[in-house]
């Protein structure tokens, strides 16, 4: 995978964040480190930052204080390597608009469309470099929606659009995947084909970065858990992270004292 600095580079490194809405604090002295490779899975309550930690790591909320660093380098130069492949939480589409599955799915390789010869980018979509028909292809066919490929996008129910967003974040073939809720609103079936398609990209070798309400599912494919509601209550193993007296602490909203053997901000 190209990008890449060395694998001992973490994937994503934070130190001391703060970030916030105006006066509203949102995100207090988050720190942590992602080897490469490996699958996160991000636990809190509605409005516990994780959507806004995401934000940060694409570069689209400005921290107020610290540091972060995307395979060694700052996010914005990794988004324009194409090493970071996000999904929102909620796409900010406008659904009404005539485009198929497979042209949105497409849209995830404009970025890489970049480094395409001139007369190429001038093309219809349906005439893009096989490599990027082959990554769309292969994108739909991963959350089994070959045969919608060619319908309208906004005659999708919710599951199947959020499972054409998926598509369109693997697409990209970026070794870094974030996902904001790619579960929510899903029926069970694509539920456990979604997670199955993340397995596999792990088992590639990406790092897989995912917010979850999913707790069965963070259990099962989580290589560990980062659990957070505004600032840090830990960070380790699905195993303990998610443990009843560590949720409950969570959901009362009292982070735990920096010296409680947990791994909280330094
Ligand atoms: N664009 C924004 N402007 C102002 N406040 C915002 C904005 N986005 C989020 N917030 C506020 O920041 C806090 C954290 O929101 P965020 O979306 O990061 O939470 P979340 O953990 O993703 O919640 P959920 O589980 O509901 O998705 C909330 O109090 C929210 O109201
Ligand atoms: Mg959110």
């Amino acid at each position: 995978m190209e990008n890449r600095a060395t694998d001992t580079t973490p994937a994503l490194e934070v130190r001391g964040l703060y970030a916030a809405y105006g006066q509203e604090p949102v995100l207090e002295n988050i720190s942590l480190s992602l080897t490469q490779g490996q699958w996160t899975a991000i636990v809190g309550p509605n409005g516990g930052g994780k959507s806004s930690l995401l934000s940060v790591v694409i570069g689209s909320l400005a921290p107020l204080r610290g540091e972060l660093r995307i395979l060694g380098r700052p996010s914005l130069a990794q988004r324009q390597a194409g090493s970071i492949a996000y999904m929102a939480q909620q796409e900010r589409m406008e659904w009404d608009f005539p485009i198929s599955v497979s042209d949105t799915v497409m849209t995830g390789r404009f970025g890489l469309m970049r480094h395409d010869p001139l007369w190429r980018r001038l093309l219809p979509q349906r005439w893009a470099a096989p490599i990027h028909r082959q990554a769309v292809e292969e994108a739909l066919d991963a959350v089994d929606m070959t045969d919608m490929a060619a319908r309208p996008i906004g005659e999708l129910s919710g599951g199947q659009k959020k499972r054409v967003m998926l598509a369109r974040a693997l697409a990209q073939r970026a070794p870094i995947l974030l996902l904001d809720e790619p579960l929510a609103g899903v029926d069970p079936p694509s539920e456990a084909l979604i997670m199955a398609t993340l397995e596999r990209q792990r088992r590639a070798g990406r790092t897989i970065i995912m917010v979850t309400h999913d707790l069965s599912g963070a259990r099962r494919y989580a290589d560990q858990v980062l659990l957070i509601n505004r600032t840090m209550f830990g960070m380790g193993t699905p195993e303990t992270m998610l443990s009843d007296s560590m949720l409950a602490r969570l959901a009362t909203g009292s982070p735990p004292a920096p010296s409680g053997g947990f791994h909280a901000a330094a």
